[in-house]
């Protein structure tokens, strides 16, 4: 998408709240990737989503600053979770201090450490709704771990299934992210236990549902 372009989206959908500005204020000053954050555009939209969708349990993989989680939250009805999961435990104190600033906090259950450690834990709960956003090398690992604890009918969402176009070059032998989304998007394509749709937003959502 060009930058007017976007620019013009950005000025035409719904503001991003205040405190999810300072949040990408403060990532960009003080994170090293603060690309990796959702932002405003992704926002919105995870929001609508969950306001379309109405899940009771959602589960996050890959928190970060937590601005996901917040826009996710904030679509959630008042007795519904979400539960997400982060890896790097420096990204704790950021992630309580926006929570714990946010009425949509409440609705947030953290979980530090790997997820495919803190899956298992969920037990037999299942989730209506998830949003996969970890590292790209082990997306087909992590959504074949995590579709047995989806409902059937519930959602999954795949965040950066486009790599910034990466998936249409030739991939240097030791990129390993780019091999990883490309493999999860080819066996996606031939998975007949979910529908899907690929939205170009960003560097691509994939939006996927499972079947009954
Ligand atoms: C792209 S960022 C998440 C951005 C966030 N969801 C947002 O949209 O604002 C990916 C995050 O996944 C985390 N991560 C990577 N592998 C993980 C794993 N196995 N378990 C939990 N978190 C993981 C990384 O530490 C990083 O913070």
């Amino acid at each position: 998408m060009t930058g007017l372009l976007e620019e013009y989206i950005l000025a035409h959908i719904d503001h991003e709240p205040e405190l999810l500005r300072e949040m990408q204020r403060e990532a960009h000053v003080k994170l090293l990737h603060p690309t990796m954050v959702s932002g405003h555009l992704q926002g919105r939209l995870l929001k609508m989503l969950v306001q379309m969708i109405r899940p009771a349990r959602v589960l996050e993989i890959g928190t970060y600053t937590g601005y996901s989680a917040l826009s996710i939250a904030e679509g959630l009805e008042d007795d519904a979770a979400l539960h997400t999961i982060e890896i790097d435990d420096e990204m704790e104190d950021m992630i309580r201090r926006y929570f714990s600033r946010s009425p949509s906090g409440k609705r947030i259950t953290l979980h530090v450490g790997d997820a495919f450690e803190i899956i298992p834990r969920f037990g037999d709960a299942y989730f209506d709704m998830v949003f996969i956003d970890a590292d790209k090398r082990d997306y087909w690992k992590l959504y074949e771990t995590v579709l047995l604890k989806v409902r059937k009918g519930g959602f999954l969402l795949a965040d950066n299934t486009l790599w910034h176009g990466k998936v249409l070059e030739e991939t240097e032998s030791n990129d390993w992210q780019t091999k990883g989304i490309i493999a999860f998007n080819d066996k996606l394509a031939d998975d007949d236990r979910v529908e899907k749709v690929i939205l170009p937003l960003r560097d691509g959502l994939t939006l996927i549902r499972k079947k009954k």
